[in-house]
């Protein structure tokens, strides 16, 4: 049985025949307005998704809960956020399963730590720092906005502290200027073996990215652009790629901890 969609879930609306999409949270008594009119969300509540509703001037919309890459892009923006082209091999870079435990460092706008709440699921524990508590602020509202608070613990730090959490965590991410402040932080909280991942804008910045993680004892460097080329499939003009595209975002770069030479775990040494 489809589960219909609640008062305080978060819908998105996908514009038939453009594709066009507007997301919002479904609040009893309100109203949806924007150019292509408006549409009570009572309207929509009850509904199960995929359910086709027409504004008031006529316009066909379909109603769904939003996909995590929509639930990333759609957050309120204070900072650049890490996109979906991205956040998909980071994802499967940092090797998250339900119930572990993640520090990422330079929460931004949460965008990212949507993806990474979702993976842990309620059962594991997301550790996100920023020196900016303002823009914490803002990510905490987006990552309440996507129903998953629960997960997540936020806390101001500048890179190079001490990441303040108990224990070993199982996946590091970093997205901020200067990642290598936070690697040898990282490599503290790391359990061995596991990941670190994180992604920079600049060549120069990849370059320092690289040579601190090899420094401090991170191997299986792995350091990749992504391009992602949306296609127009029409049947009278032709298929084709489109003219426009998301030409860069950043290099995103991943790297495994091993431990030092001699230096096997419960071996004592
Ligand atoms: C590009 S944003 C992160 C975006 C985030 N991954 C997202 O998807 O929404 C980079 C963040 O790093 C933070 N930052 C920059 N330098 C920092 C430092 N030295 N210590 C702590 N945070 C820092 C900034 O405040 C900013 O919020």
């Amino acid at each position: 049985m489809a589960r219909p969609l609640e008062y305080g879930e978060q819908v998105l609306l996908w514009e038939a025949g453009r594709g066009r999409t507007f997301s919002f949270v479904l609040r009893e008594g309100e109203v949806f307005h924007s150019h292509k009119g408006s549409i009570p969300h009572g309207e929509i509540a009850g509904q199960p998704e995929g359910t086709r509703v027409f504004s008031n001037t006529g316009v066909e919309f379909v109603v769904f809960r939003p996909r995590l890459p929509e639930r990333m892009m759609k957050v309120r923006r204070r900072t650049q956020i890490v996109y979906p082209k991205d956040a998909g091999w980071l994802a499967l870079a940092l090797d998250l399963a339900p119930g572990m435990r993640v520090v990422e460092m330079g929460t931004g706008s949460g965008a990212f730590t949507i993806l990474l709440a979702q993976l842990v699921g309620p059962g594991g524990r997301v550790y996100t720092f920023d020196r900016r508590e303002d823009f914490l602020e803002n990510a905490l509202e987006n990552i309440s906005r996507a129903g998953l608070s629960d997960r997540v613990e936020a806390g101001v730090l500048e890179a190079g502290e001490p990441f303040p959490v108990e224990g070993e965590v199982d996946a590091v991410f970093l997205d901020l200027p200067e990642p290598w402040l936070a690697v040898s932080p990282a490599y503290a909280v790391l359990a061995p073996g596991r990941p670190l991942a994180g992604i920079v804008p600049t060549a120069e910045q990849l370059k320092g990215f690289v040579a601190s993680l090899e420094r401090e004892g991170f191997v299986a460097v792995e350091c990749v652009e992504i391009l992602e080329r949306r296609v127009l499939v029409r049947e009278r003009e032709g298929v084709r790629p489109f003219e426009r595209m998301v030409g860069f975002t950043g290099y995103i770069v991943s790297a495994r901890k091993a431990l030092p030479a001699g230096k096997e775990e419960g071996c004592g040494g």
